[in-house]
């Protein structure tokens, strides 16, 4: 039996999953609100994992092993890190990299210690059907775009352009920053639950990085997790 544990970073991303959840019923543990019941006929555990990457495996280890999730989704906002890549332009991860993990020499830089992998994958299927629901929820908006490749995760809010740089240029192909995804991806895959992230662009991980992630919380970053997992959950 399938059951969606669905893990978003901000209160505001989350509301509106919850307002339309049926039978919501709340459980409380390790600080975090855990909410349970279907989301358009899905069965779904909703939670907000708060910020960084050990907020988010506790989260989604708490997911898998408390709350019996089979799958797991991970909603949020990121910086760009390609010019491509646009405010209010989603990215899908194909794959994950924690780009402050650095072992080396005793492991190569970005390797995960004792797994023998840097860029972990994220579930294919999981993400093909997420990068079609979200091109079905851009549709109306002619503008934005659905990107799919690789996401770096890490301890640091960026916004400085030459540490931007500097992350690009050791990670080719990187597409999008954010603090939590690649944290999901490493308790998935220890633990052999699929799972995907999903991101939309609040920012250019630059100098004016803040003040545009703020607005864009505010004003459109939950009308995005509601309306792209709307679709999810339907198809
Ligand atoms: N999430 C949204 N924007 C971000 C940025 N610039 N750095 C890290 N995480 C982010």
């Amino acid at each position: 039996k399938i059951r969606f544990g669905i893990i978003s970073a901000l209160a505001e991303e989350q509301e509106g999953l919850i307002q339309a959840m049926q039978t919501p019923v709340h459980h409380s543990h390790g600080m975090r609100e855990y909410t349970c019941g279907t989301l358009w006929d899905v069965d779904t555990v909703a939670v907000l994992s708060r910020i960084g990457k050990v907020a988010a495996a506790m989260t989604a280890a708490t997911l898998v092993e408390k709350f019996e999730v089979t799958h797991i989704l991970f909603t949020g906002v990121a910086g760009s890190a390609d010019f491509n890549v646009r405010v209010g332009d989603v990215v899908i991860a194909e794959a994950l990299v924690q780009h402050d993990m650095d072992a080396s020499p005793l492991f190569p830089r970005f390797e995960v210690p004792l797994t023998g992998l840097s860029h972990l994958p994220s579930d294919l299927g999981l993400s093909s059907r997420l990068a079609d629901a979200a091109g079905i929820f851009l549709e109306g908006m002619s503008g934005p775009t659905v990107h799919r490749g690789l996401i770096g995760s890490g301890d640091q809010f960026i916004n400085d352009g030459v540490r931007l740089a500097a992350l690009k240029d050791a990670l080719p192909g990187l597409l999008a920053v954010e603090m939590e995804g690649a944290a999901v991806a490493q308790v998935c895959f220890e633990l052999g639950i699929p799972f995907a992230v999903i991101r939309t662009i609040s920012d250019n991980a630059n100098e004016s990085a803040a003040g545009d992630f703020m607005h864009f919380v505010k004003t459109v970053a939950s009308r995005y997790a509601f309306g792209i997992l709307e679709n999810f959950c339907r198809n």
